[in-house]
C-alpha cells in the first residue's frame, strides 16, 4: 500500500511539474486562438512561409491540403505561399540541409507540424513575445520562455525591434540579492506613443495569426470537426422539430 502511494505521488508530482519545466518558469501569456476564420489562417500561413520555411520543415503538411483547408486555389497558393520550384503536393519542406544546420546553429531546428500540440499555443505565444537583447549569445538575443535558445529573432522587424529586459532586485531565499528580469520593452525609436502602440499591437495580433496556424497544422481535422459540428447541430435541431410535431400529432388523438 505503502508502496502503491508514493508511486502514486510520484506520479502527482511528475505531472504536477511538467508544465513548469517546459515553460522553464515563465509566467505564460494566454491567447485565443482563431482556427475558424480563414483570413487568419491564410495571414498565419504567410508568415509562416516567408519566416520559417527557411529552417524549418512541417513534413506532415502539403500545399495542397493548405490550399483546400485555407480555400486557396492553386495560381493563390503558388503566388501567395510558395517558391517557384515547389509543387502543389509537395510537404512544406526547408531548403536548408541538416548538415548546413548544425554547422550554423548546431542543432537541426525541430519539425513544426506538430509543435503546438507538444508546446501548446499559449507557451508558443509566449515564445514569440519574449525574445530579448543578450549580447552574450551566438545570434545576440535570448528567450524567456526557451533559456539560452539557438534560435535568432526572426520576427525582430515585425516586433519593431528587439526588446530590452529591465531588471529589479529581488531578495532570494538564500538572502543574497538577485536581479532578475521584470519585464521586456522593446525600444520606442523616434515613433509617436501612437503609433509605438499601433506596432506592438500590430505585433501581437500577427504572433496570434501564426499560432492559430501552428494549432492548425498540429491537427488539421479540427476544421473539418467545426464543419461537421455545425451540421450536426442544424441536423439534431431539425429532428427535434420533426418529433415534436410527430408527438403533437399522435396524442392529439389520445388527449
Ligand atoms: C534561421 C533559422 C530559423 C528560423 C528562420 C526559424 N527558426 Fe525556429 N528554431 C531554429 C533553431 C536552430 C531552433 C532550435 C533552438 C534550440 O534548440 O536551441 C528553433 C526552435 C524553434 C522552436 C522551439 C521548438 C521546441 O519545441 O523546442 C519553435 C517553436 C520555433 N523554432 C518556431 C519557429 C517559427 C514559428 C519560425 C517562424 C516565425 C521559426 N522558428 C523560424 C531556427 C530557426
Amino acid at each position: 500500500m505503502k508502496k502503491l502511494l508514493s508511486f502514486l505521488s510520484a506520479c502527482v508530482f511528475v505531472i504536477s511539474t511538467a508544465p513548469v519545466s517546459a515553460s522553464e518558469g515563465v509566467q505564460l501569456m494566454h491567447i485565443e486562438t482563431n482556427l475558424k476564420d480563414k483570413a487568419t489562417l491564410q495571414e498565419g500561413a504567410k508568415i509562416f512561409v516567408n519566416y520559417c520555411l527557411n529552417c524549418h520543415s512541417a513534413e506532415y503538411m502539403r500545399f495542397s491540403r493548405l490550399g483546400k483547408d485555407l480555400g486557396l486555389t492553386d495560381t493563390q497558393l503558388k503566388e501567395n505561399l510558395m517558391f517557384a520550384t515547389q509543387k502543389v503536393g509537395e510537404p512544406l519542406h526547408t531548403a536548408m540541409s541538416k548538415e548546413d544546420a548544425v554547422r550554423w546553429f548546431g542543432v537541426v531546428p525541430p519539425d513544426l507540424s506538430v509543435v503546438a500540440r507538444s508546446r501548446g499555443t499559449d507557451w508558443l505565444y509566449t515564445y514569440f513575445m519574449s525574445f530579448y537583447k543578450d549580447e552574450s549569445r551566438p545570434w545576440g538575443v535570448n528567450n524567456l520562455a526557451f533559456k539560452d535558445v539557438g534560435m535568432p529573432h526572426v520576427l525582430w522587424e515585425l516586433q519593431g525591434g528587439v526588446a530590452e529586459p529591465q531588471y529589479k532586485t529581488e531578495m532570494g531565499a538564500d538572502g543574497h540579492e538577485h536581479k532578475i528580469i521584470e519585464k521586456l520593452v522593446v525600444p520606442k525609436g523616434d515613433l509617436s506613443d501612437e503609433a509605438y502602440r499601433q506596432k506592438q499591437k500590430e505585433y501581437q495580433h500577427a504572433v496570434a495569426n501564426l499560432v492559430s496556424f501552428l494549432e492548425y497544422m498540429g491537427e488539421p481535422a479540427k476544421l473539418q470537426r467545426y464543419d461537421l459540428g455545425a451540421k450536426v447541430l442544424v441536423f439534431l435541431f431539425i429532428f427535434l422539430l420533426i418529433s415534436y410535431l410527430l408527438k403533437k400529432e399522435f396524442w392529439k388523438d389520445v388527449e
